[in-house]
């Protein structure tokens, strides 16, 4: 199947997460359940280093955006493997620091920040602090003077660069505009930039990079543009090195994802990594470091979540498979963005060849809490268990208790 990887495997009709057969685990913890896989998880972030060292004798800095799941077993088992952290609330920040990540490996990306937000990041002297506006800079200063008076921190400098990419217009985060003609409130903006950068310094701020982010869930048809704002980024490293500013770090975001669905073509990140890497070397940027802060592609196609049919539905025609979890408390991605794909297969059932359509519908009151719409699957029936494939990232952690149900346990194979 082409969903299979280190971490799903069919084999003689029964589907395997992590070596243990579905209904074993359904039995042991019950559903719903989300299933995590430590494997996959350690399988891209290796593929992703490598993409970029086999072309970069410089560090390559991986910092989890730990927004996608703040599962405390993950991010141990990302900090381990050597990871940093893209943190975007003082409460993300808190706990990677209580996991044990140190903090000058944590850039602190928030957005509207509020004096409330910098006072507890300024307590973490080391954490970077990514900043997101020049109105925001007046504000750390503000800060700072009234209760760090004469301590040195750590920044950064986010641009938006005019260009942005994205699955959804909800998620596409640089332009002046989203597709669906919502300002976008991130970054500063391209004149501005050299301007920020004096005035942190005038401010007694220590900047060390420059970032962007342009958006989440970049499929093939991206790159082009992707590739349009990374030359353009690079240029404005080289106007602030011209300008005497020493970078220590340029960070290219997030935004390349796992296949969501068997007709999408992947983001060629081995393309980026090498046009990332090659383009640095051939400007003549003196950096020390080369920052990613992937979410989807680390944690998306590491997660599942197992659902079971509690009956089967007829009405006008229609045929429903009535699971015990709603969308809202398990996938919200799923009623929040209307591109958004999460394959749906049937664990009881999958060697059969003959498909019937039916809706998968959720146990919340609303017409939009489907799983799928209209889907083929095997013929399915009560008790069966159905995985929700692609849940590892911006499930749990978008998961709501709406109708007061509850979110569904984690466990990690
Ligand atoms: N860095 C920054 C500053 C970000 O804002 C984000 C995501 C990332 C990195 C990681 O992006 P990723 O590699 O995961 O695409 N809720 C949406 C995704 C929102 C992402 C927002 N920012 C979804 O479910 O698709």
């Amino acid at each position: 199947m082409w969903w299979e990887n280190n971490f799903l495997e069919c084999e003689e009709g029964k589907l395997y997460v992590g070596k243990k057969e579905v209904s074993r685990l359904a039995d042991k913890y019950g559903t719903p359940l989300f299933v995590y896989s430590q494997t996959q998880i350690l399988t891209n972030f290796q593929k992703l280093l490598q993409a970029f060292c086999s072309h970069s004798s410089l560090d390559i800095r991986i910092h989890y955006a730990m927004k996608a799941n703040p599962n405390q077993n993950i991010l141990k088992i990302l900090k381990e493997a050597g990871a940093w952290i893209d943190a975007v609330s003082p409460g993300e920040v808190s706990r990677a620091l209580n996991l044990g990540f140190k903090g000058g490996q944590i850039l602190f990306t928030g957005t509207s920040v509020s004096t409330m937000d910098l006072q507890s990041v300024f307590e973490h002297e080391q954490v970077i602090i990514n900043i997101d506006a020049e109105e925001q800079l007046e504000l750390m200063k503000e800060t700072r003077d009234k209760q760090f008076p004469g301590k040195k921190f750590k920044v950064s400098i986010r641009w938006n660069p005019g260009i942005g990419s994205g699955f959804n217009p909800k998620v596409v985060t640089a332009g002046e505009r989203a597709p669906d003609d919502t300002p976008i409130k991130f970054g500063v903006e391209e004149k501005k930039v050299i301007p920020v950068f004096k005035k942190a310094v005038d401010y007694g701020f220590i900047p060390l990079g420059l970032h962007q982010h342009l958006g989440s869930g970049w499929i093939k048809e991206d790159y082009e543009e992707v590739r349009h704002a990374v030359d353009k980024m690079i240029e404005k490293a080289v106007a602030l090195q011209d300008e005497g500013f020493s970078l220590e770090f340029l960070d290219f975001g997030g935004g390349f994802g796992p296949r969501y669905s068997e007709d999408q073509e992947v983001f060629p990140l081995e393309k980026y990594a090498e046009h990332i890497c090659r383009k640095i070397s051939q400007s003549k940027i003196n950096i020390k470091a080369i920052a990613l802060e992937p979410g989807k592609y680390l944690v998306g196609d590491a997660g599942v979540l197992l659902l079971s049919v509690e009956y089967l539905k007829e009405s006008y025609g229609n045929l429903f498979a009535s699971v015990n979890a709603g969308t809202f408390n398990t996938v919200p991605r799923l009623a929040i963005y209307t591109q958004a794909q999460h394959p749906i297969i049937n664990c009881s059932n999958l060697k059969t060849e003959e498909r019937v359509r039916i809706t998968v519908a959720g146990n919340l009151c609303e017409t939009g809490d489907v799983f799928g719409k209209e889907i083929l699957l095997p013929p399915t029936k009560r008790g069966d268990i159905l995985a929700i494939l692609c849940a590892g990232a911006y499930c749990r952690s978008m998961a709501s208790t709406f109708n007061l149900r509850d979110i569904p346990k984690e466990i990690i194979v």
